[in-house]
């Protein structure tokens, strides 16, 4: 989306390179991105996951969690909702965290499609490369790394590692998880198609089942803030105090982010938002503003490329007026004279 369609045009470009802004600034601001964002009522929810269709298209939440471990939310925080694609963004961590930089780096990849999540024709372009962790075939491809001989260990990985960002004990939507391993039938496809290609080493529906209920999580727009805000952090989640991944895996987890996490629109985010983010289909939304603020956002109606129309208004407006985005700086001789 556009500046002028997430309407940020009028709020000056803040540039703040220092610590989290003081609470009840976040607190304020947190509530005029809400207020914003309630006015647009644009995008549609998923339904070619049958269960996700029958979502109340309503439901918005936005939170906030900074590094010091103070979260600052409004709206529907603790509705629940399957985490889908941003779980990609977390068992990446987790698989770098595990086998480290140069491996995934050749295993997975960096680069962003410019396809859409799911796309085939972007594997048989890139002669069979998975492309990076926040597609479809790379997530599958990183799903697959995880450690563990068979599916049950891999999903105990799975499991517990994004239940520690979390700081809680995530359990899997079953509802979700039936309609979409009844429905997945392109997954398994792009599955079979990275084993043709030696990209997957293990059964490959193996893979797409430990994927599917990775994907089916229950999380909320607080969950996700928390997450978010642990990859803010260098890896130590700011609430539970727990060390979960290294601060180079966040590093590398953020820049893949920066790159992929919006899809064929992370251009787009990252010209507008500066920072990095990741969507998912059932309408969450993450963005991480390093060594300062997570920011978990639910709204399930969604653009064409599959991102929560709300979340991005929200966090665009959070972004500008924290003076959050990551590309925007004062000169250094600004408030000096040059005498
Ligand atoms: O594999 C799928 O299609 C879903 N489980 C996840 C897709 C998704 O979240 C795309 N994000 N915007």
């Amino acid at each position: 989306m556009r500046a002028s369609e997430l309407g940020i045009n009028d709020i000056g470009i803040a540039v703040d390179t220092g610590p989290v802004p003081p609470d009840d600034r976040i607190d304020a601001l947190t509530e005029a991105a809400y207020r914003r964002a309630l006015e647009h009522a644009e995008g549609s929810v998923a339904d070619y996951i049958p269960i996700l269709a029958a979502v109340d298209p309503e439901g918005f939440g936005i939170c906030v969690a900074d590094v010091n471990g103070g979260v600052h939310e409004v709206g529907d925080t603790r509705l629940t909702f399957s985490i889908q694609s941003i779980s990609k963004a977390f068992v990446y961590a987790l698989l770098c965290d595990t086998v480290g930089h140069e491996a995934v780096f050749d295993m997975v990849g960096v680069n962003n499609t410019g396809l859409a999540f799911n796309s085939v024709v972007a594997i048989e372009l890139n002669d069979g490369h998975p492309m990076n962790p926040m597609v479809n075939a790379g997530a599958l491809a990183t799903t697959a790394l995880m450690p563990g001989g068979g599916a049950a260990e891999k999903w105990d990985a799975v499991r517990t590692g994004l239940s520690r960002f979390a700081g809680r004990e995530l359990r899997v939507d079953e509802e979700v998880y039936r309609s979409e391993a009844a429905t997945n039938h392109r997954n398994r496809a792009i599955a079979q198609l990275l084993e043709s290609y030696g990209r997957i080493q293990t059964d490959p529906l193996d893979v797409v089942d430990v994927y599917t209920k990775q994907c089916a999580l229950l999380v909320d727009a607080h969950d996700l803030a928390v997450m978010a805000s642990t990859l803010a952090d260098g890896g130590v989640n700011p609430v539970t105090g727990e060390k979960v991944v290294s601060a180079e895996v966040c590093r590398d987890t953020l820049a893949v982010m920066a790159a992929s996490g919006l899809y064929e629109r992370s251009g787009e985010w990252l010209f507008e938002i500066g920072l990095p983010g990741k969507s998912g289909v059932a309408g969450g939304l993450i963005t991480v503003a390093p060594g300062k603020v997570g920011i978990g956002a639910y709204a399930p109606r969604l653009d064409s490329a599959g991102n929560s129309v709300r979340g991005q208004v929200a966090t665009a407006y959070l972004s500008r007026a924290l003076g959050l985005n990551i590309f925007a700086s004062d000169s250094h001789f600004s408030g000096r004279t040059n005498e």
